[in-house]
This record gives structure tokens, sequence and C-alpha cells, in this order.
């Protein structure tokens, strides 16, 4: 899951090339070890914000849970039941899957509240819609107390996928993220961003090959061509990393900051999930999933001057970096696993686990045991007095000393990135380490965000107790912590992501599992 708001900040002087350690092979034939104490207790936690959820929001986008009252800030389509859909399912919480089915079959996708975001509305609500009937036509077939239902939920999908093509009418074909509802029209923007453009063609690519309809798959891959292959170089200022705005008009970027976070990351995440989805369509995404993963080690690796032992990754500004990152940024160590696994790749893998490791102390050391929004860190192979280096503020000098990072921003809004890539740490490795660091992560959130009828975002994860509560809880809580903070307790299942090459699905940038695509199924592009 990304978010708007670019960190980027102007500077000068830079130059980091950071050594990779070199470290032994991944292991196979691992052994996983279920932990029913655990995967109940999230269970609980999961039917808690349902409840509440179900009291004072249900059918509206998201509760807040302080107030007892609600939010239809996703064009009131009930985002949150669409969120908490596949996570029903994989926990196999049939009276809830049973209550969202019947609820599905009631969306008026025809009208909105609000302005539609064609990304948000694709990874959250198409996503949604596309897992569940995969599980309930595939591993979960005859669970649901109405099979005829299920039909409808793919109906809803294209429905809404129909009213939301429009979007890709433009001169280049790169879509207008933003959209207005009855009748379906564009607002005209001029450019959109990285991960705006690069994070539909997972759900519109399965639309297309589950209704044997070409046409969704084929937008979304025309407007995915320009990212695929950049234009004019200032777009490209590393090998395979880019920059994050493209003019809508011609298709050319309009600039060369970026990195793996908010606004560019999840365009990177599918690249190598396309891969997977489907090996033989999607061969070129993989190469430049490649190309850009080894420029982020070679360029974008770095230490911190006072704990050497954390990678993080970098920011750039053109090829000048930023030692600034963010919690939306913790996903890159588990896409690195999963490249990793799937490439046969070791080395990814190791550094994933690096990059994972770093993340964990975002947690480890706050106040509350949860990582805040932005970090930044002074780097420890460029110059101490660069103007892109600067040390921490006075306040924060003695935190830095012993944690490696500094607090930019402090919010907590329930984002699942780094407890994501625990997942793929535990599916890639089995070391119960990590199930242990996602126990724990999900304790001090259950500590820190519980509220009222369900969980809220926190201001300031600096302070003991989160420093306030905002009386908002994101329907990604449902579709996304909730999930991996329960999945890596839970029993093997065909969702379950594996080290072995025997994957059976792949997750959306929202936690939505989608089947991968089997040949008889593949609509002809
Ligand atoms: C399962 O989790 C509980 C709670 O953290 C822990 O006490 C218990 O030791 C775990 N069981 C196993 C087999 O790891
Ligand atoms: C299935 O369960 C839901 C929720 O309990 C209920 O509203 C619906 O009527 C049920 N459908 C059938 C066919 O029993
Ligand atoms: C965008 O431009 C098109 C074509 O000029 C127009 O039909 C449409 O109404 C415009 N959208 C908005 C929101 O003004
Ligand atoms: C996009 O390209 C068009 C056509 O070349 C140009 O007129 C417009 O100024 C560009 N917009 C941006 C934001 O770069
Ligand atoms: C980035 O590079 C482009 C082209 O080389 C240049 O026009 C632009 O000013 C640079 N931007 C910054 C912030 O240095
Ligand atoms: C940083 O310090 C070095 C050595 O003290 C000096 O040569 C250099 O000019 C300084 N750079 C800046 C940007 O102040
Ligand atoms: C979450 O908090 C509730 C309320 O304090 C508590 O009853 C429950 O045991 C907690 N769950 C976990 C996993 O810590």
């Amino acid at each position: 899951m990304y978010k708007f708001g670019t960190i980027l900040v102007a500077l000068r002087f830079a130059s980091l090339v950071a050594a990779v350690p070199q470290r032994g092979h991944a292991r196979y034939g691992i052994q996983y070890q279920a932990n029913a104490t655990r995967a109940n207790a999230v269970k609980d936690a999961f039917q808690t914000a349902w409840d509440g959820y179900v009291q004072y929001a249900f059918g509206h986008d998201s509760l807040r849970p302080v107030s007892n009252s609600y939010e239809d800030d996703r064009n009131g389509w009930g985002a949150s039941a669409v969120d908490a859909f596949s996570t029903a399912l994989v926990m196999e919480n049939f009276e809830v899957v049973n209550q969202i089915l019947a609820y599905v079959q009631t969306i008026n996708f025809d009208n909105a509240i609000g302005d539609v975001s064609l990304f948000e509305t694709t990874i959250r609500y198409l996503g949604g819609l596309l897992s569940a009937y995969d599980l309930l036509q595939g591993p979960l077939n005859g669970k649901s107390n109405d099979t005829v239902s299920v039909q409808t939920i793919l109906k809803q999908a294209q429905h809404l996928a129909d009213n939301l093509k429009v979007a890709f009418d433009t001169p280049s074909g790169v879509p207008d993220n933003d959209l207005y509802f009855s009748p379906p029209r564009i607002a005209n923007s001029t450019t959109n961003g990285l991960a705006t453009i690069g994070t539909l063609v997972m759900e519109w690519t399965r639309l297309s090959d589950l209704t044997g309809d070409p046409k969704y798959g084929q937008l979304a891959q025309k407007a995915e061509e320009y990212l695929l292959n950049p234009k004019p170089a200032l777009g490209e200022p590393f090998p395979g990393l880019l920059g994050m705005d493209v003019n809508i008009t011609t298709g050319l970027f309009v600039d060369g900051s970026g990195g793996w976070v908010g606004g560019a990351d999840s365009f990177y995440e599918y690249l190598i999930k396309m891969y997977l989805y489907d090996p033989q369509r999607f061969g070129e995404y993989k190469q430049r999933w490649t190309v850009a993963v080894e420029s982020s080690i070679k360029y974008l690796t770095s230490h911190p001057t006072t704990r050497p032992d954390l990678t993080f990754l970098a920011i750039y500004d053109n090829r000048t970096l930023s030692f600034v990152s963010q919690h939306l940024a913790c996903f890159d160590g588990g896409n690195f696993i999963l490249g990793g696994l799937t490439l046969n790749q070791p080395r990814y893998i190791e550094i994933g686990l690096d990059l994972t490791t770093a993340c964990h102390e975002t947690y480890t050391q706050t106040a509350t045991g949860i990582g805040p929004e932005i970090f930044q860190w002074q780097d420890s192979n460029t110059a101490l007095n660069a103007t892109n280096n600067p040390g921490p503020p006075a306040a924060q000098a003695e935190f830095y000393k012993k944690a490696g990072f500094w607090i930019v921003d402090g919010d907590y809004v329930l984002r699942p990135e780094v407890i994501e890539s625990f997942y793929y740490a535990y599916r890639a490795t089995g070391d119960s380490k990590y199930q242990d660091w996602a126990w724990e992560a999900f304790v001090r959130i259950n500590e820190t965000c519980r509220v009222g009828s369900g969980f809220s975002s926190v201001k300031d994860v600096g302070v003991a107790g989160g420093g306030g509560w905002t009386d908002f809880q994101e329907s990604f809580w449902f579709a996304e912590v909730l999930k991996y903070s329960y999945l890596i307790h839970a029993e093997e299942a065909e969702w379950q992501v594996k080290a072995d090459h025997s994957n059976e699905f792949v997750f959306n940038t929202e936690a939505h599992p989608m089947r991968l695509a089997k040949g008889s199924e593949r609509a002809r592009m």
C-alpha cells in the first residue's frame, strides 16, 4: 500500500556505494510451525474490529472507533467490508464471509461519494473482489452459504472496471488517476504518478483472465509500457530506478526523483509479482525488476553512522541521495525476498532480510514498539558536512545514538509494511524469530491503537501511549495488518507464500491474494 507525499528535498553532493556483505545460500525444504494461540488472538482482534464496524459503520468506508461513527473516504462503497473480505476468507470466518458476500450484491458502483481514485479503487475494491472470487472459486469453493452470489462478485468487479476504464481515455493511454462518476469522466489532470500508474496491472489483468475479455489487461499494460521504457533520460537517473511523475499527454517522465517510498513503491513491487503471476507474459517485467534491484543494492543501500549494522535504502533526486525513509518503504525487504525466491537469487533474499531487520529496529527502538511514518539517518559513507547528510536534531541526538534513525513524522496509521516483510522473511527461512517479531509488533499495536469500538491511528509512536488517537481506522487494517499478522502463525494453506516455487497465489499491494494465471484462463491479448 502506498500513499502520496514526496519527502524528497533538493540536495547536492552525494555519492554512495555501500558494500554488500557476501553470505551463504538460502535453504529450501523449510519447516513451518503454526502457533494456534497467536493465530486465534489475531482472529479475536479481527472480530473486535469487525463487530465495531458492523455496529457503527456498516456499508460505509471507515470506522471512527473513538466517536463510534464513520467516514466515507473511499466513495461510500463500504471499503472496510470489501477490504475485510479476503481476510475473513483466509481466517475461514464464514459468518463474516457470508455477511460480506450478501453486502457485495448491494453495492452500487454507478454512484460515488466524492471523486474517485483509480489507484485506490483498483487495489482495495477491485483487488478485494477479485481475491474473494478466486478464493471462493478455488480452495474455499462451496464454503459460502450462497454459491449463486459468488458469481455476482465477479460481475460487480467487472461493472466497477467498466465505470473506471474511462480513466485510460487520454492521448497517451497513461490514465488519469482522478475521476468523477455519474457519468464516469476524468478530472483532466496533467500528470500521474509512478505508483498510481504502475499498480493497476495485476488487478486489471486478473479481471481479463477471469472474464475472458482482454480489454482490461490491455489498458493497464499499455500504460505500463511507458514505465518499462521510460523516456526521456532524466526519468531514469539510475538503471531501472525511475522518477515519480509522468505527463499524461505524452507519457514522458517530468522528474527524476524517487526510491522505494510512497508514490513509487508498488510499481517496483508489481514488476516481480507480475512475473510470478505469469512468467510467460511478464518476462520483461522481471528484467526491469532485476535492473531496479541491482541499482538499489549498488546505489541506494546505506548504513547509519551510529548503527552500521543496519541497512536502509536512500531516496534520490536525480543522482543525489537523501537518507530518509518511510514505514511505507519497509515493504522493500519482503519484496526483495519474494524476488529472490522467485528467481533463485539467495543474494536478494539476504539483502531483503537485512532490510527487514533494519525496519524491525524502527519498531523496537520507539517508546510504543511501533515504527514511525517517516524517519531519517546520517549515512556512514557520505561526508558528515555534506548538505544531503545532516545529523539529527539536538532533541533526538541521544535516541539516534542507540536507534540508528531519528523520527521525522511519528504517526502510525495502521500500516502493514513492516509485518508484511516479517511474513516474507518467515516464509523464506522458516526462522521462528520472524514470527516472534510479528507477534511482538502485533501485541504493541493492539496495546497502543485499540480504543473504543476498534483500532485507531495514533499521532506519535515516540511517546508512551502513542500521543493520542486520530479516531480513524483505515480499511487496510482489515486487509493487510490483520492478514499478515494472522498468516505468519497460521496453518499451511494454498494461499500461503511458499519458498519452493509451489505458490498458487500472489498478494496484491493491499494483501488480497490473487490466484496465479493458468494457461486455460489466460485472456488472449
Ligand atoms: C505460541 O505463542 C504463545 C504466545 O506468544 C507462546 O507462549 C507459545 O510458546 C507459542 N507456542 C509455540 C509452540 O511456539
Ligand atoms: C447468508 O448469510 C448472510 C449473512 O448471515 C445472510 O444475510 C444471507 O441471507 C445468507 N444467504 C443465504 C442464501 O442463506
Ligand atoms: C475533461 O475534459 C473532457 C474533454 O474536454 C470533458 O468532457 C470533461 O468534462 C472534463 N472533465 C472535467 C471534470 O471537467
Ligand atoms: C505535458 O506535455 C504537453 C505536450 O507536450 C505539454 O503541453 C505540457 O506542458 C506537459 N505538462 C507537464 C506537466 O509537463
Ligand atoms: C535533474 O536533471 C535534469 C536533467 O539533467 C535537470 O534539468 C534538472 O534540473 C535536475 N534536477 C535537479 C533537482 O537537480
Ligand atoms: C567538508 O569538509 C572538508 C574537510 O574538512 C572540506 O574540504 C569540504 O570543503 C567541506 N565541505 C563542505 C560542503 O562544507
Ligand atoms: C489486545 O488487547 C485486549 C484489550 O486490552 C486484550 O484483551 C487482548 O488480550 C490483547 N491481545 C493481544 C494479542 O495482546
